[in-house]
């Protein structure tokens, strides 16, 4: 059990976060944000905030930095960068720059823009736009449509037709903040070499290319620094502050520092769509599925930039059936821009397949943990490439006998004025690893440096470089230097798709494999400490002639200070052979007030399978915040619009999030089986799955208290005083 080593710099203020740095004759810049949804930006008048007291600048459409569009490193797109066109698209996109000596001067001067705009209409409504929904790019979700037919059958409807009993419903779930604690921000600096930006960043070398690509320079000439992140989630990609602060830095030539206020996080970042899923199942009286069918509508942006995938991330793998179908639309809107949050696809998807799965289980009068475990599958169905490790089975049992699953009854029971319920579900998140380098360095005074360039957004991942380190090379973890958050570091542990230990973990192995050859190779070599001699490593030591030394003494006898070498990973024939995904159980028992509606969760479990645990302290603790955002987007969270497309609680006074009166005690269990298929360490990522799944434990949970049932995220009072007894 180790404690994070970043814990004691952070919880004593010694951990610089971006905005910490504070560089001599920094100015500050404050971003301007459009107030329509839709049009064109007819004139800006600026001339009063370039006079106001300190403003050093103003940039607009009309008086722009030079950026370009980088290109996003996943879908090979266009991203996005500020002023470089008078077009809105979204209430609350970022129009202008006001740079001055101070914040408070550049927040002022930057009430001072007037704007004048020629509007167009402006869709900001998803259930209206259903009807003129269009495919989703393959690139998002890998396929427009699947089906998988028994080879009897011609069409998903002839299945579901066919099948003894059928459930159809349609699920609705919010868009979505990340929320994160730190504000998107950057300090950005020139000197002769290039830019320097220090910013609070999922992975640090794409920062420096995105940068590089948008100030049209070499990625070598960028700097970004990243060590400590406060929080990420999938939207701390490179930022409108990112790109202005550098700009502006450039042309000014002094640092900018500029930050997001925690209201236009909301809109000039990027948020979770909004989805509507309807999901039919055909099974037979005995529960086995026949038939699934799951569409799924997700908002986009006006350029399209992501797709929530809820029917591939889902349906595509967790039960067996005969029959499936899958459909993933996309309705452009003109709401701020949308990307990856937390489980994206899985998250709002398991809301979705998860409800049905219950309200399948109440309709044949089964139990909803023995109807999955009925329907249990070894690998995606309709796919040759079996499961590389599943015990979900015993994470269902495990998490049945502790949680006291057996003590459920169809009605739920009372205690006093509380109707209580318990409900399950499955989670699953897809196991997989980006390419990644990993430099190891030796040093003489016994010590080692791991590093690669990622980042730790509060994840754990620094304390998993100094723990795989020190196994790999066979020392304790007192003795290894982690580094991360520094693009000059070696490619690799992006911190995204709960994929960081297992990219750089993978690489940590090879680069101890290369260090450590280069060590025998040193010490047999001429003058080394075991010259001309048969040499091994084991135990943290050299060995030779019966006798051994430690890589220190050895360096030292060569007088050698330090020995480097990088070691490189990245996902190979293991794909051909196998699927790859993490599983898990999700316990809730819900306490519902029968006169006033509200709802207490009052217990939570989950069991996991995720391969091998690196660290069960942060395992758990990561896994417990994934579940805690999984209750919070069952009861609290999502963000409204206005029909002119301003955001309406886009701020922590009106966007719901669960405090601690509204958690109880989390329970978190794994059942531990590493996963050497998978990658090198066994390990399969626990970035996300806590929270899928939760939110329809909650929604089932409900329904077992209540007879209600909920089809629309998140369930407010309102919605279940409005609902009516099945
Ligand atoms: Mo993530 S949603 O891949 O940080």
């Amino acid at each position: 059990m180790a404690s994070r080593v970043d814990g004691p710099p952070k919880v004593s203020g010694q951990a610089k976060y971006g905005m910490d740095h504070n560089l001599p004759d920094t100015a500050h810049g404050y971003l301007v944000l459009s107030t329509i949804a839709h049009g064109e930006i007819e004139s800006m008048e600026v001339t009063a905030a370039k006079t106001a007291p300190g403003v050093v600048e103003v940039y607009s459409p009309f008086d722009p930095l030079d950026l370009r569009k980088p290109i996003n490193p996943f879908f090979g797109t266009e991203m996005w960068v500020p002023l470089q066109d008078r077009e809105v698209t979204y209430y609350g996109q970022p129009i202008g720059f006001v740079v001055a000596e101070t914040f408070e001067q550049a927040r002022d001067a930057a009430m001072l823009v007037e704007v004048s705009y020629r509007p167009r209409p402006a869709a900001t409504s998803l259930a209206d736009g259903l009807e003129s929904a269009v495919d989703a790019p393959l690139a998002m979700v890998g396929a427009s449509a699947l089906a998988v037919l028994a080879p009897d059958v011609e069409s998903i409807e002839d299945a579901l037709a066919a099948s003894e009993v059928t459930v159809e419903a349609t699920y609705h779930t919010a868009y979505q903040n990340h929320v994160a604690m730190e504000p998107h921000s950057a300090v950005a600096v020139w000197d002769a070499e290039g830019l320097t930006v220090y910013s609070g960043n999922q992975a640090a070398n794409f920062q420096a290319n995105d940068l590089a690509g948008a100030l049209g320079v070499e990625p070598s000439e960028v700097h970004a620094v990243n060590p400590f992140v406060g929080g990420a989630f999938g939207g701390k990609m490179t930022s409108a502050p990112a790109f202005l602060a550098a700009a502006a830095a450039r042309v000014l030539g002094r640092p900018v520092k500029a930050a997001l206020s925690r209201e236009q996080v909301f809109t000039a970042t990027a948020n979770r769509p909004a989805t509507v899923q309807r999901i039919s199942l055909g099974a037979d009286r005995g529960g086995t599925l026949n038939a699934l069918r799951h569409e799924s509508w997700s908002s986009t942006d006006a350029r399209h930039s992501f797709v929530e995938p809820t029917s591939y991330a889902t349906s595509r793998n967790y039960y067996a059936t005969r029959n499936l179908y899958l459909s993933q639309k996309m309705v452009p809107l003109n709401l701020p821009p949308v990307t990856s949050m937390r489980a994206p696809g899985e998250a709002p998807g398991s809301f979705a397949l998860e409800s049905a799965i219950d309200e399948l289980a109440a309709t044949l009068g089964m139990d909803p943990l023995e109807l999955r475990l009925k329907n249990y599958n070894s690998g995606p169905p309709g796919s040759d490439l079996q499961w590389s490790s599943k015990h979900l089975d015993e994470c269902y049992r495990v998490g049945a006998a502790e949680f006291g699953w057996s003590h459920r009854t169809p009605g739920g029971h009372t205690d006093g004025d509380w109707l209580v319920g318990m409900g399950m579900a499955t989670a699953m998140y897809s196991a997989s690893r980006f390419p990644a380098t990993v430099g190891i360095t030796l040093r003489a005074d016994e010590t080692a440096v791991v590093e690669t360039s990622g980042a730790d957004p509060g994840t754990g991942l620094l304390t998993v470089l100094s723990l795989v380190g020190a196994e790999s090379l066979d020392i304790p973890p007192e003795r290894v230097e982690p580094r991360l958050g520094d693009s000059r570091l070696p490619p690799g542990g992006f911190s995204a798709g709960s994929t960081a230990t297992a990219s750089a973990g993978s690489a940590i192995v090879e680069a101890a494999a290369n260090v450590l050859g280069e060590l025998l190779a040193l010490a047999s070599a001429p003058g080394g400490a075991f010259e001309g001699a048969e040499v091994t490593y084991a135990d943290g030591k050299v060995h030779a002639q019966g006798r051994s030394k430690t890589f220190g003494e050895v360096l030292r006898a060569a007088g050698v200070p330090s020995l480097s070498m990088t070691g490189s990973s990245a996902p190979g024939e293991e794909m051909t052979k196998h699927s790859f995904s993490s599983f898990g159980a999700q316990f809730c028992e819900v306490r519902v007030h029968r006169w006033t509606r509200e709802a207490r969760v009052s217990r939570l479990l989950g069991v996991f399978d995720a391969g091998r645990i690196i660290n069960p302290k942060a395992a758990r603790s990561q896994i417990a915040g994934g579940m805690i955002w999984g209750v919070s987007a069952a009861l609290h969270e999502g963000l409204e619009f206005e029909a002119n497309g301003r955001a309406a609680n886009g701020d922590l006074a009106g966007y719901l999030v669960p405090v601690n009166a509204d958690i109880p005690e989390v329970g978190v269990h794994f059942v531990e089986y590493p996963d050497t298929l998978a990658n090198p360490i066994g390990a399969r990522g626990i970035g996300e799955i806590g929270t899928v799944g939760m939110a329809a434990a909650v929604a089932n949970a409900i329904h077992n208290a209540t007879g209600l049932r909920i089809r629309e995220l998140p369930i407010t009072i309102e919605k279940l005083l409005d609902a009516d007894h099945e």
